[in-house]
């Protein structure tokens, strides 16, 4: 149990995250064209991989993440001779600073915490890299002390938010997808400089609609060296319900106010922590 997950700068991981490949992150040799795809775990990430793949026509490579596997994953990143797309869930002072220094480009995919905890307590549920939990009261509990795999979703985002005026970075959230895709796959291609038509951005969405993806997903078999998130190789894992406010279904009124008193008291001074809360009435 407990022997799946390991602490490397106080942040719980699973094995699937090697200490040594941990440890070497940091000379991690970021090419300027490498575009990151950075969230908290079930966040949207394997949506935003699906659209990015289909913005880009020309050649690009969507990697298993930096953290995923042991150190020999290195070099196999580094003889990849085409453009990099590259998913983390690494928070901004563990990403290598290679990637700060050439100011590549990266996307940040936020989700209300309410409905990422309660998707991340059905993937702790069925997913066999991650521990066994007894509830979901239980689980909450871990998810507000940051004890789950990732540490806690507060420091991420807050770590990630302090760059939110950076101009390689684009915050994008999961409740603005829903509402409107086309307008984030405009925002998108916007920000990557490449250039797609309306019927493009029509076809993308099509394509990267939550059915579309699930049905195709039962079809394909997982590669176990290849992953988007680095808790799993097996994506009939990720989609689940798709939805926003299914914390409704799980929260009970006291579990709610706990959520809130800690998410008031940890995102006092943050703007997109308000865009959470005003956009989407998270309370
Ligand atoms: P649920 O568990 O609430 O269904 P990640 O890709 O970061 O692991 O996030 C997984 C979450 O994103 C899951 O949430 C999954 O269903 C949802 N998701 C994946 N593809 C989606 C899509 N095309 N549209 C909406 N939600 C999607």
């Amino acid at each position: 149990q407990t022997a799946l997950i390991h602490r490397f700068n106080g942040i719980p991981f699973t094995t699937r995250s090697s200490p040594d490949l941990l440890k070497s992150l940091d000379a991690f040799d970021a090419r300027e064209d490498d575009i990151l795809l950075v969230s908290y775990p079930k966040s949207g990430t394997h949506w935003l991989a699906q659209i990015i793949m289909q913005i880009y026509t020309p050649k690009v490579t969507l990697t298993s993440p930096i953290e995923f596997g042991d150190i020999s994953r290195v070099e196999e990143l580094n003889n990849l001779s085409s453009k990099r797309i590259i998913p983390t869930h690494l928070d901004y002072n563990m990403l290598p600073s290679n990637f700060k220094v050439k100011q590549c480009k990266a996307f940040y995919i936020i989700r209300n915490p309410k409905d990422t905890a309660v998707s991340m307590y059905h993937y702790y549920r069925d997913n066999p890299n991650l521990p066994t939990i007894d509830s979901w009261t239980v689980f909450l509990e871990l998810f507000l002390r940051g004890d789950v795999v990732c540490g806690s979703w507060f420091d991420h985002f807050l770590s990630w938010e302090e760059h939110k005026n950076d101009r390689n970075i684009l915050f994008l959230f999961y409740e603005d997808m829903k509402k409107d895709l086309p307008k984030v796959v405009k925002k998108m291609s916007v920000f990557l400089g490449v250039n797609i038509s309306d019927r493009e951005i029509k076809e993308i969405c099509e394509k990267s609609s939550f059915t579309e993806m699930k049905s195709n997903v039962e079809k394909e078999n997982s590669d176990p060296n290849h992953t988007v998130c680095a808790l799993t190789s097996n994506r009939k894992l990720i989609f689940r319900k798709g939805a926003v406010g299914d914390w409704k279904n799980h929260f009970t009124p006291k579990e709610n106010k706990m959520f809130e008193e800690m998410f008031k008291k940890k995102m006092k001074l943050s703007e997109l922590a308000k865009h959470i809360i005003y956009e989407y009435h998270i309370q």
